[in-house]
């Protein structure tokens, strides 16, 4: 039987259709709409909140992945279709100096006193040894022209047309995160950005982080497979709408760079990361590797290259690697990177020497396990402080009504409610009677008149999240041998990272407030990094040097991370 299901959403409606019996998150999936549900549908958020309403209705809030389909639904969504996404970086310039290049050349007549052929004269012209068949093709249809224009990519040659109407040739750099996707597009020659493209992550339907993804990959028929799909028609539809946007044909973009998570890069594969996920935890690669466009089904020139940054393990990925590229531990005095997510990735080291490790953040950071948390939607209370006349200041995301809070806005009121009085080191709330009790929790309604509460079991989850993230920073200044004091300068990369207020995250010691004055937030330096390696060749054998010099610390493996974690929970003195 056939149901209908009318959608209201931010003042319009919509009609969509499905079998009886459908759940009804997988019909909303299906039709579009962008639901947030970290859990990947198994009932454990509570995040995937639709109104169900009309005459039979109760009006009252259900799990739409807990929700089956068995008759024609009337339901009311809230909006949060629109997730902020970082996309901007520090706008550096980067040599341009590419891996693909486009060569005009003169090609002499063939004489009788030179039979070499077509392509062993131009290879020795430019230093080239082979050339893909359609480019052998193309030069075979240009016999009588002279005045060529060559696509190399390194030693091969990937495209010949007439230099009369030579092609453009773009690049597209790809930062994929496990929430968001961010695709820029690179004019090879010149070496402009002229183009992003910015998306949700379509793997967030099986699952809000790496783990709930892992988990869909071992557990789901064809999980793996799916979870690759969702990414490359993410990719495809990107590189169709830049293509669109700049007037290019897909021909044209001759070469992707891609970077993300081990767990990111391995399902785009369609390689199963199940092994991630366990001890010993070791990944099924991690090098750099080097893939034409046709074998991952991308929508670009099908001889053109994608090339994958290389990784450290399991839990620090390419998108480190990246971020590194456009930081300067090539240089003297120590640097500190820190890049939250669900997983706190943070690097420590100078020109000598580099320690890596990550922290199991969880996802608080992420919405996730927080009462009235949410991902970075409109409405999301981002940023959060008590004056000192005790009144509240905030921000939501998009100038919104509040509806829920998000990393940056959950550390603020945290920060916000240590450095005021409500809570003590511990993390407990002081018994004051303004507190309210919200789900059989003493809980703090942030915003009067908004049904938004920050509970005691918050408070927790965040010093969980904070304390692994806080004990990985300590456990790598021990190894180093160093004092904080030492560190010069400290990067916040990533989503979370640069939205956050480092006032806040040092006031609660997640960063280090010997460090505060020398934090600087470098945007999205995962997609800065994949830019840089499109545009400069030498870009790559500096990532193979990283990745050679780092000292991957496993924190499990730590006898003393509990007791650092244990230390790192409590708050510091202000
Ligand atoms: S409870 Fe439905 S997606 Fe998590």
């Amino acid at each position: 039987m056939k149901c209908r299901i009318k959608i209201h959403l931010d003042g319009r409606t919509e009609t969509v259709h499905c079998e009886s019996g459908a759940v009804l998150l997988e019909v909303l999936y299906q039709n579009g709409y962008n639901i947030y549900g970290p859990c990947g549908g198994r009932g454990s958020c509570g995040k995937c909140l639709v109104k169900i309403i009309g005459a039979q209705s109760d009006s009252k809030l259900r799990l739409a992945c807990r929700t089956e389909v068995t008759g024609d639904l009337e339901l009311e969504l809230i909006p949060q279709q629109e997730l902020k996404i970082l996309a901007e970086d520090r706008g550096q310039d980067f040599r341009v100096d590419p891996y693909i290049k486009l060569e005009t050349i003169y090609l002499a007549p063939p004489q009788i006193d030179d039979q070499r052929d077509y392509l062993s004269r131009i290879n020795s012209m430019l230093g080239t040894r082979t050339a893909v068949p359609s480019a052998l093709r193309s030069l075979s249809a240009l016999e009588q022209q002279t005045d060529l224009s060559v696509v190399t990519a390194g030693d091969k040659i990937i495209d010949i047309c007439s230099a009369k109407t030579p092609p453009p040739a773009y690049g597209i750099a790809v930062d994929i995160g496990t929430t968001t996707l961010v695709m820029y597009l690179i004019d090879l020659v010149s070496g402009e950005e002229v183009g992003v493209y910015a998306c949700a992550n379509p793997q967030s339907r099986f699952g809000g982080d790496v783990i709930t993804r892992i988990d869909h990959a071992i557990n789901q028929p064809h999980g793996t497979a799916k979870l690759a799909d969702a990414l490359v028609n993410a990719l495809n539809t990107g590189i169709s709408q830049l293509c669109d946007q700049h007037s290019l044909t897909r021909e044209q973009i001759y070469h992707a760079v891609l970077v993300g998570n081990t767990v990111m890069l391995h399902t785009l594969l369609g390689v199963n990361p199940g092994s991630i996920a366990h001890a010993p935890y070791v990944p099924f690669f991690t090098d750099a590797l080097e893939l034409a466009a046709k074998d991952l089904n991308l929508a670009m020139n099908p001889d053109g290259i994608v090339e994958l940054l290389p990784a450290v393990s399991s839990y620090v990925g390419a998108d480190i690697i990246a971020d590194l590229l456009v930081t300067d531990f090539n240089c003297d005095g120590w640097k500190l990177l820190v890049d939250i997510g669900t997983n706190g990735e943070i690097v420590l080291g100078n020109k000598d020497q580099i320690f890596a490790c990550s922290a199991a953040a969880g996802p608080a950071f992420e919405g996730a396990r927080i009462a009235f948390g949410m991902s970075g939607m409109p409405g999301a209370v981002a940023s959060y402080r008590i004056t000192n006349q005790n009144q509240i200041e905030y921000e939501t995301i998009g100038g919104r009504e509040p509806v829920g809070i998000c990393g940056s806005g959950l550390v603020d009121i945290i920060a916000a409610l240590y450095t005021n009085g409500w809570l003590t080191p511990t993390g407990a709330f002081e018994n004051r009677e303004e507190l309210v009790e919200y789900r059989e929790q003493p809980a703090y309604q942030i915003i009067p008149n908004y049904d938004i509460f920050l509970t005691q079991r918050d408070v927790r989850e965040y010093q969980l999240a904070a304390g692994a993230v806080a004990a990985g920073i300590r456990i790598l200044i021990q190894e180093s041998g160093i004092e904080l004091a030492d560190v010069d300068r400290v990067y916040l990369a990533g989503g979370f990272g640069n939205y956050i207020n480092p006032e806040s995250a040092a006031a609660l010691g997640l960063i280090p407030k010997e460090l505060l004055a020398r934090v600087e937030k470098i945007g999205n330096g995962a997609g800065a990094g994949a830019k840089r390696w499109l545009l400069d060749r030498s870009a790559k054998a500096e990532a193979l040097e990283l990745k050679r010099r780092i000292k991957y610390i496993e924190l499990s493996a730590r006898a003393d991370f509990q007791e650092y974690f244990t230390d790192a929970m409590f708050f510091p003195d202000y």
